[in-house]
């Protein structure tokens, strides 16, 4: 365990082909040298994930992507140049050198550059490409702070960069640009309104001709408790009948008027999408480890810009649905 450590440490266990959680403005990252086959497969272990999901490589800055693909298509360049650095990730045509254990042996490979000072710190120092996932165990909730790095892996990650809360909170926006029309895999911070108004066309739907994106599986971004997304009257009415029962209840609400129940846990989540998103992970970490028998989600607005929010909550619901679906 390297306590505290500085940029140019975590840059020498990078070196050294072994791990380094660092922060960025979406989630912490869990990084390897993506250069170092047997660096990136620690990855795969410490996650518990399959080999075939591919993991995104971050780099410094935009001159660098050249080395990773094979070409930059002219909607990966209006992108890039408008949202780099930034929470977004592009899909693009892997260059023949890339190692198959960073791409799951897709054609294709996902990158990013982002803009939180640590993680470009430790870019600049490194060099070359970092290939980093979300730092938390395969299909749990991704981790927003140091403190939930390390209760994710505890001692199996020796070097973790303290980079305070990400800002953003949750994972970026991924659109693969590798083929003819530009798909939305993933949302995120910035919506698909944003991404088109970009490109000046609307974003195809992901179809069976886009590269697999697992983090998409529809189970995902789960905490243990059971989770359900249901209406505002729901909620009171649902947590009255199981607290009545003797059940504790977790409640991610969108008021502070906590009702007057006994056995409840009560988080108010922030009004707007951004505050929202900001507090997900942290309010689900909280909200799982109260020890009750159900986290009841208030359903948050429908519009636009709450596409991500809405996306992450589906996910985390449907772990509860069906256990072993992924
Ligand atoms: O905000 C983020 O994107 C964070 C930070 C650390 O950068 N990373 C992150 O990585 O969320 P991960 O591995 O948890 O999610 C990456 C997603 C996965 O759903 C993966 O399947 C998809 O990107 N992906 C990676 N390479 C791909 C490819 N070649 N084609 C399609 N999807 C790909
Ligand atoms: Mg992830």
């Amino acid at each position: 365990m390297t306590p505290d450590p500085t940029i140019a440490e975590a840059v020498a266990v990078l070196k050294s082909g072994e791990l380094v959680a660092f922060p960025t403005e979406t989630v912490y990252g869990l990084g390897a040298d993506a250069a170092n086959p047997e660096a990136v497969k620690k990855i795969y272990a410490a996650k518990g994930r399959p080999r075939n999901h591919p993991l995104i490589v971050h780099v410094a800055r935009v001159d660098q992507i050249g080395a990773w693909v094979a070409r930059m298509s002219p909607a990966a360049q209006r992108l890039a140049e408008r949202y780099w650095p930034g929470p977004l990730t592009l899909i693009m045509k892997r260059a023949a050198h890339v190692n198959d254990l960073v791409t799951g042996g897709q054609d294709t490979i996902a990158l990013r550059v982002p803009s939180h000072g640590i993680a470009n710190a430790l870019l600049a120092g490194f060099g070359g490409g970092i290939a980093a996932p979300s730092a938390n165990r395969y299909g749990r909730v991704s981790a927003t702070t140091a403190a939930h790095v390390r209760s994710e892996f505890g001692d199996l990650v020796g070097c973790i960069l303290d980079g305070g809360p990400s800002t953003v909170g949750i994972e970026s926006t991924i659109v693969d640009v590798s083929g003819d029309a530009p798909a939305l895999l993933r949302p995120g911070h910035i919506t698909a309104r944003e991404i088109e108004a970009v490109l000046g066309t609307p974003l195809a739907a992901p179809g069976g001709e886009s590269p697999r994106a697992p983090g998409t599986l529809a189970k995902h971004y789960a905490p243990q408790t059971p989770l359900m997304v249901i209406e505002a009257d729901l909620v009171l009415e649902l947590a009255g009948s199981m607290t009545r029962q003797g059940h504790k209840v977790a409640v991610l609400a969108r008021s502070a008027l906590q009702p007057l129940l006994n056995g409840v846990t009560w988080v108010a989540a922030p009004a707007d999408a951004a505050g929202y998103a900001h507090d997900l992970y942290a309010n689900l970490r909280a909200l799982d480890a109260a020890g009750c028998s159900a986290i009841l989600v208030e359903q948050p607005p429908l519009d636009a810009a709450w596409a991500a929010v809405a996306d992450r909550l589906m996910r985390a619901a449907a772990g509860s649905a069906s256990p072993d679906a992924t």
